[in-house]
């Protein structure tokens, strides 16, 4: 877990059920069915992520908004530490929508406030042109306080989530243990496009990897045999001759 003494009972609860759970089964069904009986546990409490969310504007260290995530809106609640499941909050702009997009795991959402739209797709074509995606409608459902809605790894969960209110709204969200891509995909319906999204941080590092060599070659190619070896796929993907695509 992140720093215990920090962390609210509630939440270190929540997770410590999650890691009893997650060690007697591995099946996404049952994994999913436990956090969705779950998480309305938490979404009730308000008070609770007041507090929280008072104690992260004043800078306290749970949660600690320097904590790397996908998002700008997202923060961190909890990682397990075999990265078997996260726990993570987000906050919601009115009218503010994700692009459409696919995550490496599967999650459960719920709001603690206000009410989400969830949009979920699916892809009609074989995935062979890695920048290609053909996606139609599936569904379309609002979720409440108490509520949960859920998503599968990959193209079982293609989804857009967005707040329709027009009031800033706080979320919780579940995910499992993510496949190493070091990206998800995001999806531009109409013009039939897939594209990488990467969290500023892993795209820091491929930044530096990219201005090493200009810098120091020892330098770079210790971080290049780093970046071969690791275990991200987005990593392993460098070379030399890639770098150019990144920027
Ligand atoms: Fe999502």
């Amino acid at each position: 877990m992140t720093s215990q003494a920090q962390v609210p009972d509630e939440i270190v609860s929540l997770c410590e059920r999650c890691v009893e759970a997650f060690s007697e089964t591995s099946e996404v069904d049952a994994m999913i069915e436990f956090v969705r009986g779950e998480l309305p546990k938490l979404q009730r409490k308000k008070r609770l992520f007041a507090d929280l969310l008072l104690g992260a504007f004043e800078r306290a260290s749970f949660p600690d908004l320097r904590w790397a995530t996908m998002f700008d809106n997202e923060m961190l609640l909890c990682l397990d530490p075999v990265h078997k499941f996260s726990l993570r909050a987000f906050l919601w702009e009115p009218g503010h929508y994700t692009p459409v997009h696919d995550h490496g795991s599967w999650g459960v959402i719920g709001p603690v406030t206000g009410r989400l739209e969830v949009v979920d797709y699916r892809r009609t074509d074989d995935g062979s042109d890695e920048g290609r995606a053909v996606l139609v409608e599936k569904s379309i459902n609002t979720i409440e306080p108490g509520e949960t809605a859920y998503t599968l790894p990959l193209n079982e969960g293609i989804h857009e989530i967005g707040n329709p209110t027009d009031e800033t709204i706080f979320s919780l969200s579940l995910y499992g243990k993510p496949i190493p891509r070091g990206y998800i995909y995001g999806f531009n319906v109409p013009e039939e496009r897939a594209y990488r999204i990467i969290s500023p941080t892993t795209k820091k590092k491929l930044l530096i990897a990219q201005a090493l060599p200009g810098l120091d070659a020892a330098a770079s190619e210790k971080v290049l045999k780093k970046l071969a070896e690791h275990p991200v796929e987005i990593f392993r993907e460098l070379s030399p001759a890639e770098f150019g695509k990144l920027s």
